[in-house]
């Protein structure tokens, strides 16, 4: 049964754009939001008063250095019934499908492609449905990400979550979510992400799923879990000041808490092993917060594509929807990127993405439809790696249709959303995904129809 949490409103002022729910959300990316869940629950002009109202503890939560820029700079302050330290303490519990060590395995140069991972049959909650395909760096440096898919079929009910090793940008493909986090409700559903900034404690429930009376026997999508630099809207450029992913659409849960006791667990991910504790009371406690250290979801239907309207196309980084930048200008430690429904309009132009090689490597996952440079073989739950310098591109059926094409009438995309984790370092792939019944044995013969077409004439 889901726990009842008490919502409130936005305090101290109105939401630019709630995306149609002004009492739940508040709209805008990384704004300084503030929020109560009962009325004047929140000091006003002060963040540690002597005493709060209602008898909260006041808890500060800081997502970088208190030194950072202040463009940079992320921390939250909550109003909680008890303050996060209160638990038993933790112990190490196993699960074998998360790994954040990844020089165990050997990662061929190979393009490599799974097909949808299967539901689980025996009973899973979103924690305990990760698998790691893989992943760079090390949580202990706050450094790299690792990828995960999850499929669960459970909702997470008397167990909480944080982990301290990384955000997370989590892409349902399959059944809704319900995240129900420190600061409050967010309800995602496929199309839609969500960003969980690190350290902040959640649960997950699966409303879609038979056992909370819905019809689908599990839910599905993947999770970038992002080890460095929180993930930022990208500067625009010569695009000027809309377009993309605009920062209204991002949508910020208003305070909601549980008042709630008894005996749960709150697991913590820390250095790459998962750690339990016994706590006697939801942590999900806090009835009223502001700052920038909140959880966001977006509606990937919202991102404003932008492309070329004469000849060629652009590089796919005219598809970044967040960034998460490393210390070199310029260059990102995980692009999320998408390839959502769009015109192509460039005359005399080879229209699907041209082959390529490059430098940055590149994890893909369809969440609906078809991507416009496979034909077939790459399903919606599945996914795809394309290491540093692996060559890849259209398979050779899409080369021929692109190649013969009438390119004086516009080409419309529709009903697709694909999207792409891209990471500056080389993805090291997981044992686990090496030996994955789903990885596709034949990928790489999607090109190698590609014959030779030289004529020795221009
Ligand atoms: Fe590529």
């Amino acid at each position: 049964m889901a726990a009842v949490m008490q919502s409130g409103t936005p305090a101290g002022g109105t939401p630019a754009d709630a995306g149609g729910a002004p009492h739940e959300y508040q709209g805008g990316f990384g704004n300084q939001f503030a929020s109560e869940a009962l009325p004047g629950a929140l000091p006003r002009g002060r963040n540690s008063p002597q005493r709060c109202a209602y008898g909260l503890y006041a808890e500060q939560i800081s997502g970088t250095a208190f030194t950072a820029p202040r463009s940079h700079n992320r921390r939250s302050w909550m109003y909680r019934l008890r303050p996060g330290a209160v638990h038993e303490p933790f112990e190490p519990i196993p699960h074998p499908g998360i790994v954040s060590e990844f020089s165990q395995a050997l990662t061929p140069p190979n393009p490599l492609r799974w097909s949808p991972r299967p539901l689980p049959a025996a009973p899973t909650d979103f924690l305990s449905g990760w698998t790691t395909l893989g992943g760079h760096g090390d949580p202990g440096s706050q450094s790299g990400c690792a990828i995960h898919l999850y499929a669960a079929n459970r909702s997470m009910r008397d167990r909480y979550f944080s982990n301290s090793d990384g955000e997370l940008l989590i892409v349902p493909q399959l059944g809704r979510l319900r995240i129900a986090t420190e600061l409050g409700v967010l309800d995602l559903e496929p199309l839609e992400i969500g960003l969980i900034p690190r350290g902040l404690r959640f649960r997950v429930e699966l409303p879609d799923c038979r056992d909370e009376g819905g019809t689908l026997d599990g839910a599905r999508g993947y999770i970038c879990e992002n080890y460095g630099a929180p993930f930022q809207l990208p500067d625009l450029g010569p695009i000027g000041s809309n377009g993309l992913a605009n920062p209204r659409d991002f949508l910020t849960p208003c305070a909601a808490f549980e008042d709630r006791e008894g005996s749960f667990e709150l697991v913590n991910k820390f250095l790459g092993g998962l750690w339990s504790a016994r706590i006697g009371h939801s942590p999900l406690d806090v009835v009223a917060w502001h700052g920038n250290h909140a959880p966001c979801k977006y509606d990937l239907r919202r991102f404003n594509a932008i492309g070329s309207i004469s000849f060629d196309h652009p590089d796919p980084s005219i598809f970044l929807v967040l960034q998460s930048p490393s210390d070199t200008p310029g260059t990102d430690a995980i692009d999320f990127v998408i390839f959502p429904p769009r015109v192509l309009a460039m005359e005399n132009t080879f229209r699907p993405p041209w082959f390529h090689r490059n430098v940055a490597s590149e994890f893909m996952g369809l969440i609906q439809g078809v991507y416009d440079a496979k034909a077939e073989g790459f399903l919606p739950g599945g996914a795809s790696l394309h290491n540093c310098m692996a060559g890849h591109g259209p398979d050779a059926d899409t080369f021929l249709k692109a190649s013969q094409a009438d390119t004086s009438q516009p080409q419309y995309i529709r009903d697709t959303m694909a999207f792409m984790f891209e990471t500056r370092l080389p993805i090291r792939t997981t044992a686990s995904a090496l030996a994955s019944p789903e990885l596709q044995a034949g990928y790489a013969q999607c090109w190698q129809g590609l014959r030779k077409q030289f004529t020795g004439r221009p």
